[in-house]
């Protein structure tokens, strides 16, 4: 063992450097494209499209100069399922950045600009509205700050009647577990989706990357805001050195503060309005560096920040706070809002000027439970034994996002456990196919199913007496065979079976028939051959197993007394044949015994029939 010791030491070093020399995870995702791409400037490696559920490749028209240079897209039309996804596997558990770009489809058949709503782990995070593809650049994409604790990641996208969802892009970005740490809500129960993210005093919109930021930032979009409005302030930058940036839990790139807008004296203060869904918490980050050379120590420049009107921050010195001129400061909060705008508000103290480096705003947004993975697991299985055609979907979670259940499924939320779960199951002519799979009985909480009218066939898997729950249960005109399973007869709250119009024969459980005085409603009419109930033909007598057992017994019983039977009368002509034999080849002597018997009879006979009878039977010999 001892000589292992080097070579061991020197393996857990190579793993521990070779892991901390990868760096973050990341994968990006060109959809709809046929091989790996790399595109320019920074040679990003986009594999070919993996991991979706249905939908069409196509070529696409980006709508914006920021979406990156793809030219292929997938999109989805309502034959594939009113909700697709990307099911992408093998993500390590952490803290990611999630970001999907939309395209257009390059057909002029198309009505472009599809509206949809995008689901990121069953979590609704965006709805498109009309006119995404042609306003600001923000609009063209998704972005998603995110734990994933489960190794998978599902993005869905769902349709709402409006045109064809297409999606160009997906880039997964590995980012610091405390990265956008907001507070007391921060975890994984919570997700960040970005509204907006403003570079103030650059020129142009930039990406991490652009500023060669560190990829633990996750390469974050930052657009620019060259002005507040009517030269009410003027942009500065500088080139020197920024302290405390491009470091964690948010790697900021320098870049990022080596611009800034100052008020001037036209307008003292700096206002921003946002449009914002209205009764959700943001999360606001405030950017700030001193990078004005006519400051240069604390207590120069003073200012309060007001959110719709209330103080968030009071008296900001920055360089007070981040300790230096030249040095990155940034501050978040919280806030709740009610109603469509979110108005930013810096306010400078003792006639000085108000300044800022970035902003970026945030969402909060309640992370969704999941449906129970037992259910999940068996309407799989359903799917699959039923052939669902892809028009009816089912891809994603079943239940979630709550505006977009599986076709079919009706949930119910059980809050002390936080899980879904499905209540109802109604698929009734939907013209499906195959069989229906023992593992339904994992929909321990089904209280109605529904699969009347369709082509199903094979037989009742009797494991559907184990939902204790069911109260509906209508498998009606469809081609099921086989007999009625005795375990039905256990489901005591059962008020409605229709099992008519199937190919059902055989004897109906006896526990059924008792339950029709409970005034349920079962009906097993036009079926190949059921019988035991009122309307029906009646069965054959009834036999318990021992009843049976003992029917086969004494079959076996008479038989072998037959063959016994048989075998001693078969002996015995054995015999007389043998005897006869015997009797042809001593014929003259045995002639003359039977003669002289008869004889010596006669003769008695002739002397007194009563002295003979008097006396015994005379013994020949
Ligand atoms: C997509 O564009 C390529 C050329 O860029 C072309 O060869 C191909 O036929 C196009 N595909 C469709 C579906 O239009
Ligand atoms: C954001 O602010 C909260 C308090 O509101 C604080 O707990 C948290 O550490 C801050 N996050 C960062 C990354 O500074
Ligand atoms: C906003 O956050 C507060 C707690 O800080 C919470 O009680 C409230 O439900 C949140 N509102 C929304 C719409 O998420
Ligand atoms: C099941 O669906 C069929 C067809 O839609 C309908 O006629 C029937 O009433 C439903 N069964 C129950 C028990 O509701
Ligand atoms: C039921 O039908 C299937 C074919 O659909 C057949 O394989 C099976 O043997 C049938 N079972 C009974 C009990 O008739
Ligand atoms: C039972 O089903 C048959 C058709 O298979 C229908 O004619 C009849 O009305 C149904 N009976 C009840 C009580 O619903």
């Amino acid at each position: 063992m001892l000589n292992y010791l080097p070579l061991l030491l020197f393996l857990s070093f190579f793993c521990f450097t070779s892991l901390a020399a990868k760096g973050p995870y990341a994968l990006r995702i060109s959809c709809g494209a046929r091989k790996d791409i790399r595109t320019p400037p920074t040679k990003t490696l986009w594999y070919k499209d993996f991991a979706y559920t249905g939908g069409i490749p196509a070529n696409a028209t980006r709508p914006s100069y920021i979406s990156p240079p793809l030219s292929t897209l997938r999109y989805f039309p309502l034959s594939e399922g009113p909700e697709n996804c990307y099911n992408i596997h093998r993500v390590p558990n952490g803290h990611y950045l999630v970001r999907i770009f939309y395209g257009l489809v390059e057909d002029p058949n198309f009505d472009n600009e599809p509206l949809f709503d995008i689901s990121v782990e069953g979590t609704l995070v965006d709805s498109l509205n009309t006119g995404w593809s042609n306003q600001d650049d923000e609009n063209v994409f998704t972005e998603t700050i995110v734990f994933l604790t489960d190794g998978t990641l599902s993005l869905c996208f769902h349709s709402t009647g409006h045109g064809n969802p297409a999606i160009l892009s997906i880039e997964i970005q590995q980012i610091d577990d405390k990265a956008y740490d907001f507070g007391p809500h921060f975890g994984k129960g919570s997700m960040l989706k970005t509204v907006k993210r403003l570079s103030c005093g650059q020129g142009r919109p930039k990406f991490g990357e652009d500023y060669g930021g560190d990829p633990w930032g996750g390469d974050r979009f930052w657009n620019s805001l060259k002005t507040f409005g009517q030269s009410s302030d003027k942009a500065i930058s500088v080139e020197s050195r920024i302290k405390k940036s491009s470091i964690a839990p948010n790697f900021y790139p320098q870049g990022l503060y080596q611009s800034a807008l100052i008020s001037t004296d036209v307008e003292p203060e700096l206002t921003i309005t946002l449009d914002v869904e209205p009764n959700s918490n943001y999360s606001i980050w405030f950017h700030f560096a001193e990078i004005d050379p006519s400051i240069t120590k604390a207590g120069e420049r003073v200012f309060n920040i007001l959110i719709n009107g209330d103080v968030v921050f009071k008296a900001v010195d920055i360089v007070s706070l981040s300790g230096d001129v030249k040095t990155a400061l940034v501050l978040n909060t919280t806030v709740a809002i009610d109603g469509q705008t979110l108005t930013i508000n810096l306010q400078p103290k003792n006639e000085g000027h108000a300044t800022i480096t970035a902003i970026e705003v945030f969402r909060v947004i309640t992370v969704e439970a999941k449906t129970s993975a037992d259910e999940v697991s068996a309407l799989q299985s359903i799917k699959k034994a039923l052939q669902l055609p892809r028009r009816i979907g089912w891809n994603g979670d079943p239940c979630v996002p709550q505006q977009h259940p599986w076709n079919g499924a009706d949930c119910r939320f059980d809050s002390a456990k936080r899980r879904w779960y499905i209540d109802g199951l109604g698929l009734d002519n939907q013209g499906l196919h195959g069989y229906l799979p023992n593992d339904i009985s994992k929909l321990s909480h089904l209280q109605s199913i529904n699969l009347s009218g369709n082509s199903i066939r094979g037989s009742i898997p009797p494991s559907m007496g184990n939902i204790k729950t069911l109260k509906i249960l209508d498998f009606s005109y469809n081609f099921l065979n086989g007999s009625v399973p005795e375990t039905l007869g256990q489901l005591h709250s059962l008020k409605i079976l229709n099992l008519n119009g199937n190919k059902l024969s055989g004897r109906i459980p006896a526990s059924l028939g008792e339950r029709l005085l409970h005034r349920a409603s079962f009906n097993f009419t036009d079926n190949a051959g059921l019988c035991g109930m009122p309307g029906l033909r009646t069965c054959g007598p009834h036999l318990s197993t021992g009843a049976k057992v003992g029917i086969v017994l004494s079959a076996c019983l008479v038989l072998l007394l037959i063959v016994g039977c048989l075998f001693v009368w078969w002996k015995r002509r054995q015999n007389i044949l043998r005897a006869q034999r015997l009797a042809g080849r001593e014929a003259p002597y045995a002639k003359r015994r039977t003669q002289f018997s008869r004889d010596v009879q006669m003769t008695i006979h002739n002397q007194g029939a009563r002295t003979a009878s008097e006396n015994g039977p005379i013994l020949l010999s």
